[in-house]
């Protein structure tokens, strides 16, 4: 086993000399500086830090097993709020690949539905709702074997200044239907060992900002349904191949949020497209997962380990938006 670690690293040596003694002379000296050598193999020790880390996250959260491999004629997605946006945007892409999935809005489709999408109308803060309509998807597409928890809400306003009726409306949305969907068709996934929750919350599951306390708090709450679901699912119900994930977009342009970006913003904007993408990839890789949006600003989840006065800084900056659009819109609560 030495000897063989050995060879290796010879070989490794050899070949960055003779990778080096390729290179012109100018830039052979500088490569052979100490300085540059020590920066060389620190470089080289991140990455195999951060691939090792890579792995190790990646084959944890799928319980170190493969899932068998994604059938799109046998898969039947459930996207929630598949009418407007994020979820309208993950329908089509889904619908392209030849996958049948069926959409729960409260609001009617404003477009023509691909062949193999269905369209339920429904009220996911109502179990009697949910319940309803579960039955009908069963008796006419079968269970669900994939549920995209896409559906939410976000309005502005402060604390004191939010009516009780939104802040609740937030919380029921955003969080507390969760929990109804997935008791209404998780059971099936864990009988056959195989299916997928996916949860769509957002960066504000890390930061919580001005005029966002509702917000912040179902994608907070969001993150944690997520984790103990995937707890669940490997201890108490035995359902290794029923896969979780967690995606956190930043902004995207949709009208959520339609009101901020009226305003100066000056923020980076995602593409419905861009969030699809990776929660397509998710359902056909058949891969658990925490998705940050941009993904390279994934070390945003970091932020409650920054120190204090760093984490008020990132959070001011990620408030500004709503204190610009407040110099030119006066809150209105309707
Ligand atoms: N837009 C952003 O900047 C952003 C950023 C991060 C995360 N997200 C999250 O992405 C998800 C999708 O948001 P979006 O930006 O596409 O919003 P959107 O407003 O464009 O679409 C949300 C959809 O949910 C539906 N919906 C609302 N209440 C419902 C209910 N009671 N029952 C059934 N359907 C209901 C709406 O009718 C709408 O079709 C949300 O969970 C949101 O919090 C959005």
């Amino acid at each position: 086993m030495a000897s063989q670690l050995d060879n290796s690293i010879a070989l490794a040596r050899q070949f960055i000399q003779s990778s080096i003694e390729r290179l012109p002379e100018p830039a052979q000296n500088v490569v052979q500086a100490p300085l540059a050598q020590k920066a060389l193999v620190a470089l080289l020790a991140l990455g195999i830090i951060r691939s090792t880390n890579d792995y190790l996250s990646k084959w944890t959260i799928n319980n170190w097993q493969r899932a068998k491999p994604f059938n799109p004629a046998t898969e039947l997605v459930l996207i929630t709020g598949g009418c407007g946006g994020i979820g309208k945007q993950i329908m089509e892409d889904l619908a392209k690949r030849g996958i049948k999935v069926v959409i729960l809005d409260i609001q009617e489709p404003s477009f023509k539905l691909p062949s193999n999408v269905s369209f339920y109308k429904s009220d996911i803060t109502s179990t009697a709702n949910i319940k309803e309509v579960a039955e009908q998807i069963r008796s006419n597409h079968g269970d669900p074997t994939v549920l995209v928890n896409n559906a939410g809400l976000g309005f502005d306003g402060t604390i004191l200044d939010e009516p009780e009726a939104k802040i609740r409306a937030t919380f029921e949305v955003n969080t507390m239907s969760h929990f109804w969907m997935v008791k209404e068709f998780l059971p099936s996934m864990i009988k056959n060992n195989h299916g997928h929750v996916i949860t769509v919350a957002s960066m504000a599951s890390f930061a919580a900002l001005g005029e966002m306390a509702d917000y912040c708090g179902t994608k907070a709450s969001a993150m944690a349904f997520h984790e103990s679901l995937t707890q669940e699912l490997r201890y108490w119900y035995n359902a290794p191949k029923v896969r979780t994930s967690c995606i956190h977009p930043m902004w995207v342009r949709t009208a959520m949020i339609k009101m901020l970006t009226d305003a100066k913003f000056d923020q980076p904007i995602m593409t419905v497209q861009t969030v699809s993408d990776a929660v397509v990839d998710q359902i056909v890789n058949q891969d658990s997962g925490t998705v940050i949006l941009p993904r390279n600003l994934s070390y945003y989840r970091l932020i409650r380990a920054f120190p204090s006065w760093l984490q008020e800084v990132a959070r001011g900056i990620g408030s500004k938006p709503f204190l610009k659009m407040r110099k030119t819109q006066p809150y209105s609560p309707n």
